[in-house]
């Protein structure tokens, strides 16, 4: 069944948990997310950036998308996951990820999205506040919830690159919840996205522990989202270097900071990069295993991709010329078939591992809709 973040929020606040949301780039990936959510019978949150839903118009070259671009993709993203997920028994959110104006946000929420960020947190607190407000109040009128962002994480924000990280004033989040009236509230507290997040990451932990006390002390119910929070696992980085990749000053998040900021209010644990990472090794571990394979053209095509920039580990652009798949589900080979079979159990790998992490599993009859 398909149902805003709201109630999944509900939830995991009332039994201590939460989820990861999981970034999808393709109609599959929609599909293996889905089949081990319901084989561990945890809720489900997926969520599309402004890049992926270009991508999902059939553009490859998805970082300069226009906004009919954009607004296409989104149409395509949420009628393919309205197909997949409407019938299941597990409920399942559409969120637009790092939404950054109010038009992208409203073609979100008009296309089928269930769920939208409004990233304001490059803007003053008083700009943030009105832009994420005026969104508060159009997605209010169709059940769709809403996601703030209050101060700035180091790394990539979409096109946005930051060199330090902002952390998140207490203060000004209680300011900012009570004049939203946001659903959640992503907040800056020391982690970034992306594979490269330091050495040795600790977390500021106080922060959302602040934050959250600020918030329950004024009665207010906004639940912390963590974004940039990929373990970007050595073993797993080692293994796609292995097998030919390159990717330096790899770093992550460590599972254990995650599970303790928990039960400091934080609900939604945003996975991106490992999701790439693992469909990679799968990609590369297939190939190297199966040289046959490579006899397929389109599979060639895929193998040339990843061979002329091995540093780049993005399954969108090594599977650029194959945009007929990726959007439209076409698989005209057998052996693109297997390909496109790692890639999907990749997604599965690092949703299920999450899903245990933060202990969404089999707490799907616990959401109320
Ligand atoms: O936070 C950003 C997400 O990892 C989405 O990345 O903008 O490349 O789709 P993207
Ligand atoms: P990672 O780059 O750590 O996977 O973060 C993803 C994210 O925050 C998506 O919004
Ligand atoms: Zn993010």
């Amino acid at each position: 069944m398909i149902t805003s973040l709201k109630p999944l929020l509900k939830a995991a606040k009332e039994n201590n948990f939460a989820y990861g949301a999981f970034n999808v780039n393709s109609v599959s990936q929609i599909r293996a997310a889905l089949r081990i959510h319901e084989i561990f019978n945890s809720p489900m949150l997926l969520q599309g950036a402004e890049l992926a839903n270009v991508f999902m118009s059939g553009q490859a070259d998805f970082k300069n998308g226009t906004f009919e671009q954009k607004a296409k993709g989104m149409k395509i993203m949420a009628d393919a996951f309205r197909e997949i997920c409407e019938k299941s028994k597990i409920p399942c959110v559409l969120h637009l990820d790092h939404g950054t104006s109010f038009e992208v946000c409203k073609a979100a929420i008009d296309a089928g999205y269930t769920s939208v960020m409004i990233d304001g947190s490059s803007k003053s607190l008083d700009e943030n506040i009105a832009l994420t407000k005026r969104v508060v109040d159009y997605a209010k009128d169709f059940g769709v919830s809403v996601e703030g962002e209050l101060g700035v994480l180091a790394g990539v924000e979409d096109h946005v690159f930051s060199k330090k990280s902002t952390y998140t004033n207490p203060l000004d989040a209680v300011r900012f919840v009570k004049e939203t009236g946001v659903d959640a509230l992503a907040i800056s507290y020391g982690t970034s996205h992306g594979a490269n997040k330091g050495a040795n990451v600790v977390l500021r932990k106080e922060i959302p522990i602040a934050v959250n006390e600020c918030l329950l002390h004024e009665g207010l119910k906004a639940a912390l989202v963590s974004h940039g929070s990929s373990n970007v696992d050595p073993y797993m980085v080692k293994q796609v270097v292995d097998l030919g990749g390159d990717i330096k000053n790899a770093g992550g998040i460590p599972i254990p900071q995650l599970q303790e900021v928990i039960s400091s209010g934080i609900r939604k644990i945003n996975v991106d990069t490992d999701i790439r990472l693992t469909v990679t090794r799968n990609i590369r571990q297939l190939l190297a295993e199966n040289k046959e394979l490579l006899d397929d053209p389109y599979v060639k095509m895929v193998y040339k991709r990843l061979k002329d920039d091995p540093s780049n580990f993005d399954p969108r652009y090594y599977m650029q010329d194959l945009m007929d798949t990726m959007v439209r589900d076409n698989i005209p080979s057998k052996a693109l078939g297997q390909l496109i079979g790692a890639m999907d159990d990749g997604v599965m790998e690092v949703c299920g591992r999450m899903i245990i992490a933060f202990d969404s599993y089999e707490k799907y009859k616990l959401v109320e809709i």
